[in-house]
């Protein structure tokens, strides 16, 4: 093969990956609307609730099956720990405090807390 012909074979390459990329962006962005386009799951890593809380054991503060066995048919337990998580606090799982977590944005810790009440 010649050095021409070489990097003509790349630059089309370089252009069907681009096109492979442009084309599954748009495909996986229509597959997730109007869904959220991150899991719960990755949530709780991204606000850092993964350093104190796993979904089936006990870190620092409670596993998460464990806060949905305790508030399964509690009304308003939605409401009342996004408020808990936001204000953070103490005494319900034990003397240590969950400290306040006041830059989660509403819709992700509403999410996060039906998503945390929802395990079994
Ligand atoms: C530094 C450790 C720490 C971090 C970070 C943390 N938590 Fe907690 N969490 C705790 C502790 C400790 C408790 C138990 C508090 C208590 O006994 O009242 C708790 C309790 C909870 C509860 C149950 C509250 C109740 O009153 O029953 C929920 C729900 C919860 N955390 C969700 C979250 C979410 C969501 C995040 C991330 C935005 C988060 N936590 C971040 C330590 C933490």
């Amino acid at each position: 093969m010649t050095q021409i012909a070489r990097q003509d074979e790349r630059a089309r390459y370089h252009r069907l990956g681009c096109a492979a990329v442009i084309g599954c962006v748009a495909l996986c962005a229509s597959a997730l609307t109007p869904a959220r386009a991150q899991s719960a799951d990755d949530q709780v890593q991204k606000y850092g609730c993964a350093a104190c809380h796993a979904v089936d054991k006990k870190v620092v503060g409670p596993s998460f099956k464990d806060v949905a066995a305790k508030y399964r048919n509690q009304a308003g337990a939605q409401k009342q720990l996004v408020a808990k998580v936001k204000n953070g606090g103490s005494g319900v799982w034990g003397a240590v405090p969950m400290p306040p977590n006041p830059t989660v944005p509403d819709a992700d810790l509403n999410a996060i807390v039906k998503w945390i009440l929802a395990q079994k």
